[in-house]
């Protein structure tokens, strides 16, 4: 059976009070060279908490912002022009608890004829049990970890993100940058479990909280087999990173049951940073020279490390992918015409 490291919410919040003191590695501020003119930028989850931050910080650094949000439009969009002055930033809706809506979210993409430069799979919940999807998958294998597989397939498959793998003739000029958000919480999580893969199990919060670290591994897995397939012979075509941005006072436990969302509510509100201070290495990993077709990395907040160790294991990089395309197969009615070799 899959788990993750926390069994307790608190416990799990409390941990994250140790990341304010750590030592950051690099430096926390950005340079002109780290300007985001010129480049388009794509964040899902970009109406709330750190995803919010993210889209305020590139629209300030002069890059063409596109939030792909379920809600919040155009009011967050509205909100973000207001703040920096900028009029770069437009916003397109996603649900990531359904594929039909993944699919419009790609047409409208590519009927925009949308370059995207920089992508920030940002979106997570946190639900405090089980919740059922219209596919009859669980929220959070899909939110977290599932939709991003397919999505981020779909925007590399139609070159909304331009590579030299799936579009030789096409190419880009710049490397495009893919960072998946994740969090520190994935070390120690447990391999991926087959048996559950994909199917749905009722559970309560001790089991979410645990699910949700779970289900980091399992997007760092896929995070560090996309980066091994599309850059061949270690020439990158695609930059793929994963951050964690440490402890973010955003509005993930907004579905805690009372007590426990008012003891979190504190202990966020009180010690953790702003989504706007937690999305500057984020930044740092989009915008720095540092990360010019580098792939593969890890930040946690400012210090570059390892993810855990279970994630370069290539054998389970190529399992995972193949049980995720599998599944993609079985669920959704429109897999057929993405398949790769007509798109090649
Ligand atoms: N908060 C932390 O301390 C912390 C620490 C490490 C990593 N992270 C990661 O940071 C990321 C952002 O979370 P946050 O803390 O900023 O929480 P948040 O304020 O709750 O933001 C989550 C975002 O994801 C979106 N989202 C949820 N379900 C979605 C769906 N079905 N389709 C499309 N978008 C959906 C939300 O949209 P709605 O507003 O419409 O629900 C919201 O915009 C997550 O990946 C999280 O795991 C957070």
């Amino acid at each position: 059976m899959s788990h993750g490291r926390f069994k307790n919410p608190v416990g799990a919040a409390l941990t994250g009070l140790f990341d304010i003191f750590r030592k950051q590695d690099l430096k926390d501020d950005f340079s002109e060279t780290d300007s985001l003119k010129g480049k388009t930028c794509l964040i899902t989850g970009a109406n709330s908490g750190l995803g919010f931050g993210i889209a305020t910080q590139f629209a300030e650094r002069g890059a063409r912002v596109i939030m792909a949000c379920r809600s919040g439009i155009p009011e967050a969009g509205e909100k973000i022009k207001q703040i920096t002055g900028s009029q770069m930033v437009e916003m397109i809706k996603l649900d990531l608890t359904d594929l039909s809506s993944v699919h419009h979210f790609i047409e409208e993409l590519q009927s925009k004829n949308i370059k995207i430069d920089i992508l920030i799979a940002n979106a997570g919940v946190a639900p405090p049990k089980a919740r059922k999807t219209p596919s009859g998958m669980e929220e959070m294998f899909m939110v977290n970890y599932f939709s991003k597989f397919v999505y981020i397939n779909l925007l590399l498959l139609k070159g909304i993100i331009p590579s030299d793998y799936y579009h030789s003739k096409n190419r880009y000029p710049g490397i495009p940058r893919i960072i998946y958000i994740s969090s520190d919480s994935h070390q120690g999580a447990s391999a991926v479990d087959y048996e559950e893969f994909g199917v749905y199990k009722d559970y309560g919060v001790k089991k979410a909280i645990n699910n949700y670290s779970y289900y980091k591994l399992v997007m760092n897995t896929f995070a560090t087999e996309l980066s091994r397939r599309i850059n061949i012979d270690e020439k990158v075509d695609v930059s793929v990173n994963v951050i964690c941005p440490g402890p973010v006072n955003s509005n993930i436990a907004r579905d805690a049951p009372f007590l426990l969302k008012s003891v979190l509510k504190l202990i966020f509100t009180v010690f953790f940073p702003s989504p706007y201070k937690a999305a500057k290495p984020v930044t740092y990993m989009a915008g720095s020279k540092e990360f010019e077709g580098k792939s593969n990395r890890y930040l946690h907040m400012f210090n570059p490390k390892k993810m855990d160790a279970k994630i370069y294991d290539e054998k389970e990089g190529v399992k995972l992918w193949e049980h995720t395309d599998a599944l993609w197969k079985k669920i959704d009615p429109r897999y057929e015409e993405y398949d790769l070799n007509q798109l090649l």
